[in-house]
């Protein structure tokens, strides 16, 4: 979508807009999570499950007052046109900031009787889906490969929530643009990475590199004129500044724009705020060219094979339904890494379901050529020029081969590598080592606690052991017992056990306890052997 100088986003109530004589040639007509009176994701979980999968990223501020919506105009005019109509409103008690935004306020002059009319509204919900409809969607589906693509349809992000990311890029950029006229916000990570789940933060990149090529460079004549510019010793310290700045002006100035923190001191630093419109939790970043690679090469994965969206998918949702990962950052793997370990793995599968990026690589054209400060981040972009896989494993063998795969890794001597596709010696004593796929000498997983990996390696084996017992012991389709993937999101065999003889059922058996006993006892020999180095 050209969102920018299009898109306007706006507060009001529906029925003010429907009755005011204003002219909007409204295309689109949308609720965001501020709308949302009840909050979803309060709602009792099935058999007292944790959730699904919500990134829970939305801000926890619930905003109550009105409806927004996008209204889109098919000319820019128009935009400027309603800017001009607009007034900056009076306060009697407090002083407003004159900045003409894209995000209006509509308001009846009479705002008597509006009530009656809100009900008829059609909102489009912008929150993730429920538990509790996520397990009955899961209860209901026919087969384990039904319920991994039943699970992606309900997470991923739909056109217009995609389309509300792209637009609120360009709000935060017209604010930039106030500092630096012709910079680009772009978003990146799983907004645009077909990853995304509903509700995932929103990643933005103060692009100022365009800037300098908009202006040709004359090479005629004895001089060269350059913008005078104030010298700092790093590009670091740039960053900071620059992202000072701008953190300052969202935070006086910008609408919409809550809680603002400057996160300078980060390896990468960001500032974070609260889109109170979007809802969205966005994070702005402006030194990480390598991160857009990153999105793109994701891109890229995604595209070449159906499964992949559906296991990665599945896997986010798996983790966060067990808190290995999370909203606050900490010593839990990420769902950044958490989609490489997937790709890694359909790698390994025989025949591969996916290349290596050295494969995609030397496949590149000249075109392809990329490299961002020394690193070289070529790979091929034209999709067409990837042979499909030859693989056609489904997605209910993948998910349980993926939790052995993990459940038995040596994760305390081999590091997981997606440009060869296999197994390297680790070369550090993190206990998850993941190469960064451009900047090869890092390791995108070097937060990750050894308690960490241990539960991941401990739900990796439950689970595995779950669906093995599935595939003999499938409950009746008409039973109300969770069932397939449902299953493993539930808390963990041990919970469900304990809920299944409170509801009476008949006591755990021998196997099952004895099997128990083996993940414990394994549990305990392979902590010994990830420590060991
Ligand atoms: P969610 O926001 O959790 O849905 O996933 P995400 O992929 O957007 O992850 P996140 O918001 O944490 O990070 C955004 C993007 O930054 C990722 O997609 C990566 O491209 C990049 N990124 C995140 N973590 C790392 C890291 O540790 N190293 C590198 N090189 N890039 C990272
Ligand atoms: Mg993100």
């Amino acid at each position: 979508m050209a969102v920018r100088g299009v898109g306007l986003l706006t507060r009001l109530p529906l029925c003010v807009q429907r009755r005011s004589r204003v002219q909007l040639p409204i295309l689109r007509l949308l609720s965001c999570p501020g709308t949302v009176a009840a909050d979803p994701r309060r709602e009792e979980q099935p058999s007292g499950s944790a959730e699904t999968g919500s990134e829970d990223k939305t801000p926890k501020k619930r905003f109550s007052e009105g409806l927004y919506a996008v209204v889109e105009f098919c000319q820019k005019e128009s935009v400027d046109s309603l800017q001009n109509g607009a007034h900056t409103p009076s306060m009697s008690t407090e002083a407003v900031i004159p900045f003409r935004s894209r995000y209006f306020n509509l308001k009846l002059k009479n705002p008597s009787n509006q009530t009656s009319q809100q009900s008829h509204i059609q909102c489009s919900n912008q929150l993730p889906p429920s538990s509790k409809k996520i397990f009955e969607l899961l209860r209901c589906a026919e087969s384990i490969d039904d319920q991994l693509n039943s699970l992606l349809k309900e997470f991923q992000l739909t056109e217009e929530n995609t389309k509300l990311r792209y637009l609120t890029c360009s709000l935060v950029e017209d604010i930039a643009a106030a500092y630096f006229p012709d910079c680009t916000v772009r978003p990146f990570g799983s907004s645009v990475n077909t990853f995304g789940k509903l509700g995932c933060d929103l990643d933005m990149f103060l692009d100022l590199d365009e800037i300098g090529k908009l202006s040709a460079v004359k090479t005629a004549g004895n001089f060269l004129m350059e913008f005078q510019v104030k010298n700092i010793p790093s590009g670091r310290i740039a960053t900071q500044k620059i992202l000072s700045v701008i953190g300052e002006c969202l935070d006086h100035f910008g609408p919409g724009c809550v809680g603002v923190q400057k996160i300078l001191n980060a390896r990468c630093p960001l500032v974070r705020f609260s889109h109170h419109a979007s809802g969205f939790q966005c994070d702005l970043t402006t030194n990480n060219r390598i991160a857009l690679k990153s999105s793109e090469l994701l891109y890229i994965y995604g595209a070449l094979d159906s499964r992949v969206r559906a296991l990665v998918f599945t896997v986010r949702c798996w983790a966060r339904a067990h808190s290995l990962t999370s909203s606050i950052p900490g010593a839990w793997i990420t769902n950044f890494s958490l989609t490489m370990i997937v790709i890694f793995f359909l790698q390994r599968r025989s025949p591969p379901i996916l290349p290596t990026l050295d494969s995609l690589k030397n496949l590149a054209g000249a075109e392809d050529k990329c490299i961002i400060e020394g690193n070289n981040c070529t790979f091929i972009r034209d999709l067409s020029r990837i042979k499909p896989s030859g693989n056609t494993e489904t997605l209910e063998l993948l998910l349980k081969e993926f939790f052995e795969y993990f459940g038995n890794f040596a994760f305390n001597k081999n590091s997981i590598n997606i440009r060869q596709g296999k197994e390297q010696n680790k070369p550090d004593s993190s206990p998850l080592h993941i190469q960064n796929p451009f900047e090869t000498s890092l390791n995108i997983s070097k937060n990750v606690s050894q308690s960490q990996l241990q539960k991941f390696v401990d739900l990796a084996r439950e689970s595995a052991w779950i669906l093995q017992q599935e595939g003999q012991d499938r409950p009746s389709p008409s039973s109300n017992q969770p069932w397939g993937l449902a299953a493993l999101l539930l808390p963990s065999i041990a919970n469900g056990m304990a809920l299944a003889r409170k509801k009476g059922k008949k006591p755990i058996n021998e196997t099952v306890k004895n099997l128990l006993e083996s993940i414990k006892s394994n549990s305990a020999e392979n902590s010994t052997n990830t420590h060991r180095k």
